[in-house]
Formats: C-alpha cells, sequence, structure tokens
C-alpha cells in the first residue's frame, strides 16, 4: 500500500496575503525542491473500476421538477392540494367571468382535477401560470404549447401568451377548441426576446365557456429533442462530467417521511397524465427553507432515468425503499410479515432494466419504446439506513435477489454518518453478511476531508467494497444556509478523493451530494451544478469531479510524497492510463504558497518533453462561482515541459493539478 504524508493545514490565512503571494508567485524563481513525488511507473498496483466517479441525482432544490425536467409550467394538472398553486386568475376590471375547480368528467380519472373558465367575452379571462419561480424563454427559440380543452359553451377563442417578467407579450397563438369532449391541443410560441422570468397565460377571448387541464409548456430544444423531455444544458453538464454510473432518485425522497409518501417506481412510467403527484420531501423538511411549492409530477420517471443513464454513458444505480421511512422523519416500519411487495418491486425493477420482451416488465419497458436491455448490474436497498431493523430487511432483499439475480451488486446503507456507532453496527453486520458494496456518506467541513485523506489505506482488503454515495464539503456547517461551493471545500474534496484513488481496489465508486441547486428555490447548498431558468453554473466541485472522470487511468501506481514540512500538506495520487500510456499525477496543495517538487517517475527511462496541465486554482480560497459569474474559479489547461523523468515541478498556490505525462 502505498501511503502519503498529509499533515494537518494550517489556518487560513488572510485574504490579501493569499493575494499577494499569489501574485508574487509568477515573478519569484522557483526555489530548490527539497519535497519529491516519487512514482513507481513500472510497478501498476490495483485496477480502477472504470464506472468509479459517477453522480448522485435527487430530486431536492428543484432538481428534477423545476430543474432537469424541462416542464415550464407549475402544477399543470390542477392536482397540487391547492389547486390553484402557481396560477394566477387574469381578470382585468373590464372583464367578467368565473374559474372553478372541478373534478366532474375529467379527461383522466387519474388527474381528476380541472379549470372552468366562463367568460362573458368583455375582456381576455383567464388564469396565467408562474412556472417554477418564473420560466426561461430563449429569443427566437420556439417551445410546444400543449393542453387538453372541452368546449361548455359558445365556440371558445383562447389565446395562448407568453409574456415577461415586465409584462411585455412576447408571442401569442390562439386555439379555437371544438366538438364536445376533452381533446388535446397544440401550438408552437417563438418569444421575441430572452425572459429569464416569463409566464404562461391562458384567456378566453370571446364570451364562451371551456375546460381547460394539463396545461404544458416545453422548450422544443430538449436533451437529443426528445418531446416533453429534459433540459439540454442541465443534461449536457451531466455528460460533460462521463460520469461512470447514476445513483437515482435520491436520497430521503426514496424513504419518504412516511411510507405513503415513499418513492414508488411503477407510479413514475406510462403515460405522463397517470403519473400521479406525490408531495416531495424536501417541501417541508426544513423549516428554515420552506418550499410549498414542491412536489413530485414524476415526468422524470424511472424508464427516463434509465435513458438517461444510457445517453450519458453511466450505469444505473437505483435505489429502491427497503420497507422503511426516513430515520430522521417518522422511521416508520414496514412489519416484517408484509415486506413482500417491497422486495417484488425490487424483482420487478431488475426485470423491467433487463427483461427480455417477453417478460411482463420487458414487454412494459419495450412498450415504453426500449427492447433492448437497460443492463443494470446495481441497486441500492434503502439509503441512508441504519439499525438492526435495516439489517433484517436488507437480508430479506439480499436473500431474494441473489438467489434469482446474482448478477447484480447490491449497495446497502451505513448510515447518515461516516464514524459513528450506526456507522460501525453496520459495518460489522454487513462484513458478517458478505456484503457487495457498502454506501457511506459524508457531509463535514473541508478539514474532514483533508485529515482523511488516509481513510481508506487500512480498509480490510477482503470484505465489503465501498462506495462513497454521498459527500459533500460544507465551507460553514452542515445544512447551513450559508454554505457555499468554495475553492477551499473543492480542494479537500480533491484531496480525499486522491486518497479514494489510491484505495481504488476497496472504494469501488464515489459520487458528491447534491447534484442540482436551482437558485430560487434550493433548500440544501452547497450543491455540484447550480442553475436558474436560462444558466447553468458549474462549481469548483464540479471540475474536481470532471478532472477525476476525464483522468481516471485504469491501475493506481504507487506513489510517495517525501521531504514535506509539517505544516505545509501536499496530497498525491498517480495512475497509469493504459489506452495513452499515460501517467496520469495529480496534486492538490492547499497552501497559499507555490509548492516546488522534484519528480520521480522510477522504472520510466524517457518521457515527451510535453506534458499535459490542467490546473484548477484561484487567489481567493474562499472564492466561488455563480450564475451571474460563473467563471471565478475555472480550470485552466496548458503544455508545460518536464524534460526527464527525473525532474522540478512547481505546484502553484492552492490549486488541484493534473499532469499527463507520457513515457517514451
Ligand atoms: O443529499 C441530501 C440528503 O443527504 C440525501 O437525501 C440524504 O441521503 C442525505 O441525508
Amino acid at each position: 500500500m502505498n501511503r502519503i504524508l498529509a499533515f494537518p493545514r494550517k489556518r487560513n490565512m488572510a485574504l490579501a496575503v493569499l493575494l499577494l503571494l499569489g501574485a508574487a508567485w509568477a515573478n519569484l524563481p522557483a526555489p530548490a525542491a527539497d519535497v519529491a513525488i516519487s512514482i513507481q511507473a513500472n510497478s501498476p498496483g490495483a485496477s480502477i473500476n472504470p464506472a468509479m466517479w459517477g453522480v448522485f441525482f435527487e430530486d431536492i432544490n428543484f432538481g428534477a421538477d423545476g430543474g432537469l425536467y424541462a416542464e415550464m409550467v407549475k402544477n399543470r394538472g390542477f392536482e397540487f392540494p391547492d389547486s390553484m398553486m402557481g396560477w394566477t386568475l387574469i381578470s382585468p376590471s373590464l372583464a367578467h367571468g368565473s374559474l372553478e375547480v372541478r373534478t366532474n368528467a375529467p379527461f383522466d380519472p387519474n388527474n381528476s382535477h380541472y379549470v372552468r373558465l366562463q367568460s362573458q367575452g368583455t375582456a381576455p379571462f383567464g388564469l396565467s401560470n408562474e412556472g417554477f419561480r418564473g420560466m426561461g424563454v430563449r429569443k427566437g427559440a420556439a417551445y410546444d404549447f400543449s393542453a387538453r380543452f372541452r368546449p361548455v359553451s359558445g365556440v371558445p377563442d383562447v389565446s395562448i401568451q407568453i409574456y415577461g417578467g415586465d409584462g411585455a407579450l412576447l408571442d401569442s397563438v390562439k386555439i379555437t377548441p371544438t366538438g364536445t369532449g376533452w381533446q388535446k391541443y397544440t401550438a408552437v410560441l417563438h418569444p421575441n426576446d430572452t425572459d429569464g422570468d416569463a409566464r404562461l397565460a391562458v384567456l378566453v377571448l370571446n364570451r364562451a365557456s371551456v375546460d381547460v387541464d394539463f396545461v404544458s409548456l416545453f422548450p422544443e430544444d430538449t436533451w437529443k429533442h426528445r418531446p416533453g423531455g429534459l433540459r439540454a444544458d442541465m443534461v449536457q453538464a451531466l455528460a460533460d462530467l462521463h460520469p461512470g454510473f447514476m445513483r437515482f432518485p435520491g436520497g430521503c425522497i426514496v424513504e419518504g417521511s412516511v411510507l405513503t409518501r415513499r418513492y414508488q417506481w411503477k407510479n413514475t412510467i406510462g403515460p405522463i397524465e397517470d403519473r400521479h403527484v406525490l408531495i416531495n420531501r424536501w417541501n417541508y423538511e426544513f423549516l428554515h427553507r420552506p418550499t410549498p411549492d414542491y412536489f413530485q409530477s414524476f415526468g422524470l420517471g424511472f424508464f427516463e432515468y434509465f435513458q438517461l443513464c444510457e445517453d450519458i454513458g453511466a450505469q444505473p444505480l437505483p435505489v429502491l425503499n427497503c420497507g422503511m421511512a426516513c430515520q430522521f422523519n417518522s422511521g416508520e416500519l414496514c412489519p416484517m410479515d408484509q415486506l413482500q411487495p417491497y422486495v417484488q418491486d425490487a424483482m420487478d425493477l431488475i426485470e423491467f432494466a433487463n427483461g427480455p420482451v417477453t417478460s411482463p416488465w420487458g414487454a412494459r419497458r419495450a412498450a415504453l419504446g426500449h427492447p433492448q436491455p437497460f443492463n443494470m448490474r446495481l441497486l441500492g436497498v434503502g439509503n441512508e439506513q441504519w439499525g438492526p431493523q435495516y439489517m433484517e430487511r436488507y437480508e430479506k432483499f439480499a436473500a431474494a435477489i441473489k438467489a434469482s439475480h446474482p448478477e447484480i451488486q447490491l449497495v446497502a446503507a451505513a448510515g447518515p454518518e461516516p464514524a459513528d456507532q450506526r456507522f460501525t453496527y453496520a459495518w460489522s453486520k454487513l462484513r458478517a453478511l458478505h456484503a457487495d458494496i457498502i454506501d457511506e456518506h459524508c457531509y463535514s467541513n473541508p478539514q474532514w476531508f483533508f485529515d482523511n485523506t488516509g481513510r481508506y489505506d487500512h480498509y480490510d482488503r477482503n470484505g465489503p467494497k465501498v462506495f462513497m454515495g454521498e459527500y459533500a464539503a460544507q465551507s460553514v456547517g452542515v445544512v447551513s444556509v450559508k454554505n457555499h461551493n468554495t475553492l477551499e471545500c473543492a480542494l479537500s474534496e480533491a484531496a480525499y478523493m486522491l486518497g479514494m484513488e489510491r484505495n481504488a481496489d476497496v472504494v469501488r465508486m464515489a459520487s458528491y451530494a447534491p447534484l442540482f441547486a436551482n437558485t430560487k428555490a434550493w433548500q440544501w447548498t452547497p450543491d455540484l451544478i447550480w442553475v436558474d431558468s436560462l444558466r447553468v453554473c458549474r462549481t469548483p466541485d464540479y471540475y474536481v469531479q470532471q478532472f477525476f472522470s476525464c483522468n481516471r487511468g485504469d491501475n493506481v501506481l504507487p506513489t510517495s510524497v517525501t521531504g514535506l514540512e509539517q505544516l505545509d500538506p501536499l496530497y498525491a495520487s498517480a495512475v497509469k492510463d493504459s489506452a495513452s500510456g499515460e501517467i496520469i499525477l495529480k496534486v492538490v496543495n492547499p497552501e497559499s504558497k507555490p509548492q516546488p517538487v522534484h519528480l520521480h517517475l522510477d522504472g520510466v527511462s524517457r518521457i515527451q518533453p510535453q506534458a499535459s496541465e490542467i490546473c484548477l486554482s484561484s487567489g481567493d480560497l474562499q472564492g466561488y462561482n455563480t450564475v451571474d459569474h460563473p467563471r471565478a474559479v475555472v480550470p485552466i489547461s496548458s503544455v508545460v515541459n518536464l524534460p526527464t523523468p527525473q525532474c522540478d515541478f512547481t505546484f502553484p498556490p492552492q490549486s488541484f493539478t493534473v499532469l499527463r505525462i507520457k513515457p517514451e
């Protein structure tokens, strides 16, 4: 086992000093290197899981509805408990009319509420939708409107309008519903301006009465141009991470605060109108961040999750409820003698994902347009469970699944903390049960991540493998609203990831959490990617993840750092990339001064003198990106001179650097 020298970090210096030193660094001659990084390039060690660095998606912070799922209308089917949430009556002073929420003879019994608009025709009368805290529209782009209408009296002239945050009309089309029953009507709108705060209005222009339901607006430019699909810019940010796997759909939403509010995958496939709306547990979880308009439409359901994984080349890792509601909430338990339906959901999911089209659930998949299997090989049993109640439920799942699907690797939970009684208990029990993979979670301060880069050096090589399924450095405190995705957090995560990389025989997978946050509707910070209705902001933590997934390598190379001063830590790890033959060296220098280093590539006689470098750094450790200023901390690529396998190199202050070195 290669060891890295890592010492406790010094406290941050004053920003002014940091900036001064950072600026001065560029002009200083590099001091002689007392510190050495030695890489045994001819002794490749543990093989690295090709799917090691992945993503964890949860519908938190408006991550799905109001985020990845590109639907722009909130409460499109009037199915929220407050049927009019998100909607506003439009009734100018000259208008005479009425709006009534009804349930009698809906177009779909699974979607029973709708609105009846009756207008005297004296002025446009109707309603408008605010979207998910404002709709984002782009000048000239096409937006697909659809709704169900049923004329009740007269021949309604209905105007569909998009208008901006300032009230300016951006585009409108007219629809004239006819006949006597419900029908779906569609139209395309092209806003004449870009606006992040737009609204959609449905107005009756004449004397008539009409029923309205399932009002929808999507950009045409969705990911892969799929109608009713996902936000292209957000999926692109995921695709650019080249994630090895995607864990979904949570997180705590899998568990639910009570079992009736748990995530049930079978309710999320098939016609979107039939997918019952469910309150999102993040709607009411944090009293300091209430989000009363947060519901799950399941427009992004399990079929779409599998499709997304396939699109971005990520192995699917669904997580299912194991008969336990969130233990931070009710902790409600499904009695053991009633657990079978939960286990059956898991068995059916495996068939849905992988079964032949001749099987009942494989046929459902084929009917949704995907006869080929999704090749699911990983399945999470419960989210962040702990205690004996979890163990007995996990055992029951494992017995049933392993008996008929030994090809499925099960991911078991180890509780919410990386080192407490719940964690120790889980590990001892799961080790005895020969669990495949154990999911560890950690939200802590940057210091914890720096201090724990050696965490896996002493793990049992023959026990269950580790999945670091949720982790993120918190700049102020766990669930503090003041947390930011600072460079310091990102560097601490990078140092910790180097420890995971060096122990790739034990740590097989890892993912940051949470993934997405809407700037106007978040509950939890920090998050990997921030979005508003038009923009996507990649954080320093995002770039750290990307550095690892794009420079994964195939085998760990034993690497040591020697000659460090007690208070000047430096973190390093190296891997071999067999396709290119390159040695990939990753180094975190968290200190405010440059770190000259003597590099030794043992077992290499010559290297190509030009190495590629990518570096994330900034003079401000507390710096972070925002949607308005997304480039405060971004990586810079360059080509650097490394003349021989034994040479000097200086790592910039407060930086994470990846060097790709090619032996000749
Ligand atoms: O990532 C946010 C939450 O943190 C997840 O839902 C849960 O698993 C953990 O407690």
